[in-house]
């Protein structure tokens, strides 16, 4: 079958036959112009079904794509995902060029922190390492020890080996850290927009209508709400947790956008859940990826004052996660 039509094969349950017609001319631009540019094209997990099957080579979460960024050999790296995405790909790969489709692609979670408040809570703490999650800007990267991702959070907050860690900016993934370790932690009240819609109710009217759905969340949801799942993990755990336990039904409490990428994967499971879209990732379209490669710009440069600094803080995590 030609490539295209098992494209369409793939995502033709989530993508409807006029979305496709219009999509199929611009992705096989894309596909020139990234031959072209030496490029790679890298999308996070909650990209639309069209960037995320349609364009890109490498797919995951924040770890994954991290750790993708500091492997590859293009000469240009196109991120398919948010603002501080695109500055960790940066951040481990100075030589390249990180090319971001908008820059309106941003992130609560990093708008909820800057440097001076991590000076101000290191006075308030003293001798506390700062543990930040990757949903940070590189200025507050580099006021940080180590940074972390949901997939590793709980691992590189006890690697530290300290009686008392600084965790910022979400709120809800510093508890659920605290939950599950004898660390004490110091908590930011920081939320992802996304995530903290989702209620208890919206779990129990699933379940009360499918009462064999198994429900799976992201740390960054409310502690009630991550309560009332089966399990909580990244956006690349609860991918693989389907992959193990192939349910018959299952909510992903997550940006729903991830829901129609894996359920391309996999047409035997039912996805059903509440929806919340992130109105950050949805900036990034097959428009303006072309653009971007088309036209090189989007270029993400980090100051060099705080680059080093924030290069240390993201390379520390590589070193420190398994
Ligand atoms: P993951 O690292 O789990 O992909 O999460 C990133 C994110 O922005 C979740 O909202
Ligand atoms: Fe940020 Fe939330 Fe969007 Fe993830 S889903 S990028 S944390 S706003």
């Amino acid at each position: 079958m030609p490539v295209a039509e098992a494209l369409f094969e793939r995502v033709k349950n989530v993508v409807t036959a006029p979305e496709w017609a219009i999509a199929r001319p611009l992705i096989d631009e894309i596909n020139a112009l990234k031959k072209e540019r030496n490029a790679v094209i890298l999308a996070h997990n909650y990209q639309h079904p069209l960037v995320f099957h349609g364009i890109a080579d490498l797919r995951g979460d924040s770890l994954g794509l991290a750790r993708q960024a500091a492997q590859t050999k293009a000469d240009t790296i196109v991120m398919c995902g948010v603002h501080f995405m695109a500055e960790t790909a940066k951040l481990l790969n100075p030589s390249r060029r990180v090319l971001l489709p908008s820059f309106d692609a941003g992130c609560s979670l990093a708008e909820a922190i800057d440097a001076e408040d991590i000076r101000n809570l290191r006075r308030e703490y003293p001798g506390a390492p700062v543990v930040s999650y990757v949903n940070t800007t590189a200025a507050v990267k580099a006021e940080s020890d180590v940074c972390c991702t949901s997939s590793n959070a709980l691992e590189i907050v006890e690697a530290l080996d300290a009686e008392r860690v600084i965790f910022v900016p979400d709120q809800h993934l510093s508890r659920y850290v605290a939950r599950h370790t004898e660390v004490q932690i110091v908590h930011w009240p920081g939320g992802c927009v996304v995530h903290e819609e989702f209620r208890t109710a919206d779990i129990d009217a699933v379940r009360a209508d499918y009462p064999e759905i198994r429900v799976i969340a992201h740390p960054e949801c409310r502690e009630d709400v991550q309560k009332t799942a089966d399990m909580v993990g990244s956006t690349s755990q609860l991918i693989d947790w389907v992959e193990t336990h192939r349910p018959a039904q299952v909510a992903m409490i997550t940006e729903c956008t991830m829901s129609d990428n894996v359920a391309a994967r996999f047409p035997e499971v039912e996805f059903i859940q509440p929806c919340s879209i992130c109105p950050y990732m949805r900036r990034i379209t097959l428009e303006r990826v072309r653009d971007c490669l088309r036209d090189e710009s989007g270029e993400i440069e980090i100051d060099s004052s705080i680059a080093p600094g924030a290069r240390r803080a993201v390379e520390k995590m590589l070193e420190l996660s398994s």
